[in-house]
């Protein structure tokens, strides 16, 4: 029996006006085995109320691979170790759901996750250790080190509470710490009931924080090869293949979680080490080994130049601040800002887009803006030291 028709028979009262909904909706069928009584009670139940309320969220519920195994929603919802408890109709649920309602299930994923810089690190770049445990700190630093033990980010005092809150946190909160005492949130890449693979496998789901001129990584993409072929091949791919059996005959053209999560043609998952050689295996699965070479020496000088660039600016700025012509705390002077972006925006994105074929990242948005800033950054040097009467 469908879940459909499960819903429509513990819900008669509703059938009507559900029929109306449902008639005309070509859907997915979802083959469930006879559901159980408790499958019953906790979705149908759960359902009855809600389709009517969040039509869309039942719905996205229904398409998702979690609906085809019998998983309920009271799965999901009920409170897990550590959470509040509230009455809901009937039912107990957790107020506040975070990854540990998806641990219970899936606690390999979790255990790797805890280990990526999309855990602790995240938060962190933002907050510092504020509200990660001792143990927390101590765990994610064996893996990720300098990632978590460090101070706040200076933008905290500089900007203040709302604009971290709806700016950073809204990226940087995939890895928030938890009242449960569980870290991040597994929806941000999986959605909430779609809970799909496919979606995480999109490049914009990626680009929702991988954007913008500090990490354009989706800007990258899109404009590369891969995100042209991306376009228009999509509907070839098989996106929601299942990630055990992963092979590039079902993903003949990357996205960004091929490249960086998916572990294609068996390769082992890409985990906390991120080996270079084990990202030329990657590019290995479709190219040959002379155009990946190409790339990569390309690529190296690329960042060999940046980075020299970067240090020449870094110097100017020192060199100031040790002459005793730069005061006060960071981000008080423009020229902190000048030398922010030289290395946040342009240096940062010209090497990314180096590796992942962006030629308008690694000039205009990039090498560009690198030597805009040096000259910049020399003459604004040296009307400070005029300024102050010593020699240029
Ligand atoms: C008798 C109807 C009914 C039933 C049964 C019911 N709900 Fe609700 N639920 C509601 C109403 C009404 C609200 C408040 C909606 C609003 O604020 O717009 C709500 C709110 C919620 C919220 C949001 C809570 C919050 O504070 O943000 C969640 C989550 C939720 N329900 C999940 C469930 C789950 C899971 C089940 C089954 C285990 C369930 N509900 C069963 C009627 C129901
Ligand atoms: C895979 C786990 C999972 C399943 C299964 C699931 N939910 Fe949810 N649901 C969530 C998460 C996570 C949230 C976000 C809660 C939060 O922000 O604290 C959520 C939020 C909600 C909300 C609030 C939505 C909003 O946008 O305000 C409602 C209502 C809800 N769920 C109802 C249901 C109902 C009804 C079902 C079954 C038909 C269901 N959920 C199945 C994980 C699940
Ligand atoms: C009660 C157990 C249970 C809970 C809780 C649970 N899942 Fe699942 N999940 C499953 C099962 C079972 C599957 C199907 C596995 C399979 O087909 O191999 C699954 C599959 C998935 C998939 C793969 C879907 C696909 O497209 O193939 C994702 C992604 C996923 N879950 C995410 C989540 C997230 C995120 C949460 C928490 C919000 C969560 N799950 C909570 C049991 C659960
Ligand atoms: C649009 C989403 C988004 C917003 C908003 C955002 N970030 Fe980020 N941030 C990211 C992503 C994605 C990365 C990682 C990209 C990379 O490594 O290239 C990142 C990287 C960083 C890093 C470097 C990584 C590290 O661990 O040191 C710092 C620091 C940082 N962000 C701080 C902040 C602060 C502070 C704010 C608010 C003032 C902020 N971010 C706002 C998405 C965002
Ligand atoms: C940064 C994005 C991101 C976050 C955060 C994330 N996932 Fe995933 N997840 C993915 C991608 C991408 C895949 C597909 C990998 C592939 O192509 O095989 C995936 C695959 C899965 C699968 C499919 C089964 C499997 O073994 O691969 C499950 C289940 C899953 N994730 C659950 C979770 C849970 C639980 C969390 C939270 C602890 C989580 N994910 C957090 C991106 C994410
Ligand atoms: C909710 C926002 C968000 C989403 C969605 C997201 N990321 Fe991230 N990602 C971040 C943040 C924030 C960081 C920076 C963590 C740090 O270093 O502090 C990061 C870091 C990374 C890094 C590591 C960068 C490094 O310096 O090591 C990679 C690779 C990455 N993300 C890939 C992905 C891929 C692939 C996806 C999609 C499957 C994805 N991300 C989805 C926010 C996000
Ligand atoms: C063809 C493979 C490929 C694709 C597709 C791809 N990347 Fe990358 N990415 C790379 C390589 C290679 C690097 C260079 C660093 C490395 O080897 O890890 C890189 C660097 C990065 C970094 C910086 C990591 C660091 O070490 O500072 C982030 C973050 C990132 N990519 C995210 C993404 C996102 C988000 C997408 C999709 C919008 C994407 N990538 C698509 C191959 C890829
Ligand atoms: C899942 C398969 C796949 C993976 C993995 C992959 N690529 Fe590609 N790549 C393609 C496809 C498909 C094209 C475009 C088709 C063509 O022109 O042959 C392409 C095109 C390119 C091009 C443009 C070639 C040209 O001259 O037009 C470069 C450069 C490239 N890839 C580099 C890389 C690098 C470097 C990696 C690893 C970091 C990588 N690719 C990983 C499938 C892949």
């Amino acid at each position: 029996m469908s879940f459909r028709s499960v819903f429509i028979a513990v819900t008669v009262a509703f059938a009507l006006i559900l029929g109306a909904f449902l008639v005309n909706r070509a859907r997915p069928k979802i083959e469930t085995e006879q559901p159980t009584a408790d499958f019953v009670r906790a979705s149908g139940k759960c359902a009855e109320c809600h389709a009517r309320l969040q039509y869309s969220v039942v719905h996205e519920y229904e398409m998702s691979a979690h609906a085809k195994k019998g998983i309920t929603c009271l799965d999901c919802h009920q409170p897990a170790d550590g959470q509040k408890k509230e009455d809901h109709h009937g039912f107990v649920i957790s107020t506040h759901l975070t990854a540990g309602n998806c641990r219970s299930c899936h606690e390999s994923i979790y255990q790797e996750f805890l280990h990526s810089r999309h855990a602790a690190p995240s938060w962190a770049a933002i907050y510092g250790e504020k509200g990660l445990s001792p143990e927390q700190v101590a765990f994610s630093e064996q893996y990720q080190p300098g990632g978590t033990k460090r101070p706040p980010h200076p933008f905290v005092t500089a900007e203040g509470g709302a604009a971290m809150v709806s700016g950073c946190e809204q990226c940087h909160a995939v890895g928030k710490p938890n009242d449960d005492g569980t870290i991040g949130s597994c929806t941000n890449c999986h959605s909430r009931h779609t809970s799909s693979v496919a979606l995480a496998r999109r490049p914009s789901t990626c680009g929702q924080c991988h954007m913008g001129p500090d990490h354009s990584q989706i800007e990258i993409y899109d404009e590369s090869k891969h995100g042209v072929m991306f376009a228009a091949q999509e509907r070839l791919l098989k996106m929601d293949a299942d990630p055990k059996t992963l092979s590039t005959r079902d993903m003949f053209v990357p996205t960004c979680s091929t490249c960086h999560m998916s572990g294609i043609n068996g390769l082992k998952r890409p985990n906390y080490l991120r080996a270079q050689a084990k990202m030329k295996q990657v590019c290995a699965q479709c190219h040959t080994q002379a155009l990946i070479d190409r790339v990569y020496s390309q690529a190296e000088q690329v960042v060999a130049g940046t980075n020299a660039k970067v240090t020449d600016g870094k110097s100017i700025v020192d060199g100031l601040r040790k002459d005793g012509l730069l005061n006060g705390p960071p981000f008080s002077n423009p020229i902190d800002f000048t030398y922010f972006d030289l290395w946040h925006y342009d240096g940062r994105t010209s090497k990314h887009a180096a590796f992942m074929g962006g030629a308008d990242f690694v000039q205009w948005h990039g090498n560009y803006g690198l030597l805009q800033k040096t000259v910049q950054l020399q003459h604004d040097a040296a009307e400070l030291r005029r300024a102050h009467g010593a020699r240029p």
